[in-house]
């Protein structure tokens, strides 16, 4: 299929413990539409130390995040997989747009509130400003769809009003144009597997509130029988298990990997115990994230392959980068000199 002329750019922080939310929310995605757009697929480094990191950690996860990128089908052939802090015009465009973003759009973000906690005042000033940097990652390359999981939108939406906001104030008509984020329905918010009212996440203590990417065999067939549900049996109808959040969870996971609508899943087992359908579903998890895992695990014993994939994306990556930083300076009427 040819290429739409359109491009992707997405991200996911190098913070360790990939699962299946990030999965499905964002890494399936990125899968899908590299047929159809030119793509960059950035590891975002720079993000991840607005919080404390351990650095040969944080050296390790990057490149477990670019296996997981390889291992789940993005062709490093054919798209752009880079590390963010490699093209240093992310962390240049991030200041000229600090300056184009209002306090009060910041002080909205709910994921600053999340993630600073009770303790504003302590939480590092990158933390709050970290969206500027992410309107940098997404407009450095003039993307037109970005696709991520939900929460995330609150951060898209402000990227398009800085978009806006510098082609209004600095009269340059749609010199970054306005990015359409791409949020699945079902799949943008996978929850913890013991509790449904809480986003599965890389920084829960528990092990056992997620599937990791990495995880083997045994790993998930535990991790889904413990799995919370319901008291009843599952439901005849969609709007009954919209109400059990955690059944509804466990359906998402099962139809986002089989691609096999919710309803139809609901006909096949209801007034069932859930026991047949957990086993159905961490065979299905099986099948599907142990080749995955075990790709990764390979990956990750040729480090110096995923060095040169990431090398080759800093190349591509800069030369387009430069041209917007270069652009940008010319706009805003700051000096430069020619190289
Ligand atoms: P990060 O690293 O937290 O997560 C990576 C991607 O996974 C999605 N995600 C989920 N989707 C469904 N269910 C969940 N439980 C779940 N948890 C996480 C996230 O929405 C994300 O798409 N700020 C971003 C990284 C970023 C970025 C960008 C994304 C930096 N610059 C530019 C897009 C474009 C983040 O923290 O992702």
């Amino acid at each position: 299929m040819n290429k739409v002329n359109q491009t992707v750019l997405s991200g996911v922080q190098p913070s360790g413990n990939l699962h299946v939310g990030n999965y499905l929310g964002a890494i399936k995605n990125f899968v899908t539409m590299q047929k159809n757009y030119d793509c960059y697929f950035c590891v975002v480094d720079l993000h991840a130390i607005t919080i404390k990191q351990n650095p040969i950690e944080l050296y390790n996860n990057t490149l477990e995040v670019v296996a997981t990128y390889i291992a789940s089908g993005i062709d490093p052939t054919k798209n752009v997989i880079f590390n963010q802090s490699s093209v240093s015009m992310h962390a240049e465009l991030a200041w000229i747009l600090n300056c184009v973003t209002r306090m009060g759009w910041l002080k909205r973000m709910t994921q600053f509130k999340d993630k600073a906690g009770a303790d504003k005042e302590n939480a590092s000033s990158g933390l709050f400003t970290y969206p500027t940097l992410m309107a940098a990652d997404i407009l450095l390359y003039k993307a037109t769809h970005v696709p991520v999981g939900n929460d995330q939108k609150q951060h898209l939406e402000l990227t398009r009003d800085i978009a806006q906001k510098f082609n209004r104030d600095y009269n340059c008509g749609n010199f970054f144009p306005i990015p359409e984020p791409i949020i699945e329905d079902n799949t943008s918010r996978i929850m913890s597997l013991k509790d449904g009212q809480q986003k599965m996440s890389k920084s829960d203590p528990s092990e056992n509130s997620r599937i990791s990417l990495t995880d083997d065999t045994d790993s998930i067939v535990k991790k889904i029988k413990k799995a919370k549900t319901a008291d009843i049996v599952m439901p005849d109808n969609l709007k009954k298990v919209i109400e059990l959040k955690e059944v509804n969870n466990l359906l998402n996971l099962y139809s986002g990997f089989s691609d096999i609508d919710k309803v139809k899943l609901i006909e096949q087992y209801s007034g069932q115990k859930f026991s047949s359908f957990k086993l159905d579903l961490s065979e299905l998890l099986v099948s599907k994230i142990e080749p995955i895992s075990n790709e990764i695990k390979n990956l990750m014993n040729d480090k110096n392959y995923l060095l040169n994939v990431m090398k080759d994306g800093k190349n591509k990556a800069t030369e387009v980068a430069k041209k917007t930083i270069n652009e940008t300076y010319d706009i805003i009427g700051l000096v430069r000199y020619e190289a």
